[in-house]
């Protein structure tokens, strides 16, 4: 998936290391020490080969290179503030910030660092690309609330799974993959292709992503297992086995606080077929992505863009 981009992406490391400077070392050390944890950089690889892919020679701009180091700063500034949210302790494999440090300079570092995007973003000098990557900081922030707002709810519906999921990730892969064609100079139609590549498949992430949460271990997801359960954030595999179990709903309803609640809720989840359906909703959105691809000639970023969408599923086989 990465074949054509190593390079870039290897210089998009160094030049994340160097975001924060030296001028504020409390907020250097939260930042870098999360840039440095590594994560998968799929975003970033994923800006790289759509700008190729949009444009006659394949060819980088030093812009395109911008907005991927761009998209990967507002992640991490996002998993900054959402592991305070969430009140989770590990990260790519590392204690998080909040919990190496304290939540008030996961924060802040979170602050610093969609301040330091909003800086680089202005400096693109493309009003389209500011207008349209602002907007997906303003939709983190509401995926967030919106998530909040239904906590312990076992009315909430498939629908505002799926809102919530668009605002809090979809939205990031689907506007940066429109702002990295429309820095390649390509037309509304290629745009909007673009735009909904992204989309479905930063949905079909969230769904595995998800289903993970359930079902991997805390060493090969880097980060805890279970939590979504604990607080209460009730996701696709949960809503599709609520609708056969009302035992779970009770459950959900008194929070888990009863003995082994979360235990049995999970044993319910996974051994109904809930798991399969969800993970059936997440290929249905894989294949949406993929119908965006298929007017582009042959070429590696199609090709390697095409590989996303299939490994997307493959996470949890
Ligand atoms: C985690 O994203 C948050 C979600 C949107 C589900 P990633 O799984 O891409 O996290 P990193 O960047 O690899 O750590
Ligand atoms: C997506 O939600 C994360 C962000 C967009 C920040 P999750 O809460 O599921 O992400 P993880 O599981 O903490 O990585
Ligand atoms: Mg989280
Ligand atoms: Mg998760």
């Amino acid at each position: 998936m990465f074949s054509n981009i190593n390079t870039d992406l290897e210089q998009l490391n160094n030049n994340l290391r160097k975001i924060s400077g030296p001028r504020h070392p409390i907020l250097y050390a939260a930042a870098e020490y999360l840039f440095s944890a590594g994560g998968k950089r799929i975003r970033p690889a994923i800006i790289l080969l759509v700008a190729k892919a949009t444009n006659t020679k394949e060819q980088l701009y030093d812009e395109h290179k911008r907005l991927a180091e761009i998209t990967e700063i507002i992640h991490t500034a996002s998993l900054l503030h959402d592991d305070v949210v969430d009140n989770c302790k590990t990260r790519r494999g590392l204690d998080t910030v909040n919990q190496k440090f304290n939540n008030k300079v996961a924060i802040l570092a979170g602050d610093f660092l969609f301040a330091q995007s909003s800086w680089y973003l202005a400096n693109l000098n493309n009003l389209s690309v500011v207008k349209i990557i602002s907007k997906v900081i303003t939709d983190f922030a509401e995926g967030e609330i919106e998530q909040g707002l239904r906590n312990f709810d076992p009315s909430s519906s498939l629908d505002t799974y799926m809102n919530k999921s668009f605002h809090k990730t979809a939205s990031l892969l689907a506007y940066s993959c429109k702002a990295a064609a429309i820095l390649s100079g390509a037309d509304s139609k290629v745009q909007k292709h673009f735009y909904n590549y992204g989309k479905h498949l930063g949905i079909a992430f969230q769904i595995i992503d998800d289903i993970l949460d359930l079902e991997g271990t805390e060493k090969n997801i880097g980060k805890p297992q279970g939590l979504d359960l604990k607080n209460g954030n009730l996701t696709a595999p949960t809503m599709f086995a609520l609708d056969k179990c009302p035992e779970l709903k009770e459950m959900i309803q008194r929070e888990f606080t009863e003995k082994n609640d979360i235990q049995l809720a999970t044993q319910i989840i996974t051994r109904t077929n809930a798991i399969k359906q969800a993970k059936d909703l997440a290929k249905e959105h894989a294949q949406a992505s993929l119908e965006y691809l298929h007017s582009y000639p042959k070429s590696q970023s199609i090709e390697n863009l095409k590989l996303f969408s299939y490994n997307i599923i493959n996470r949890i086989s």
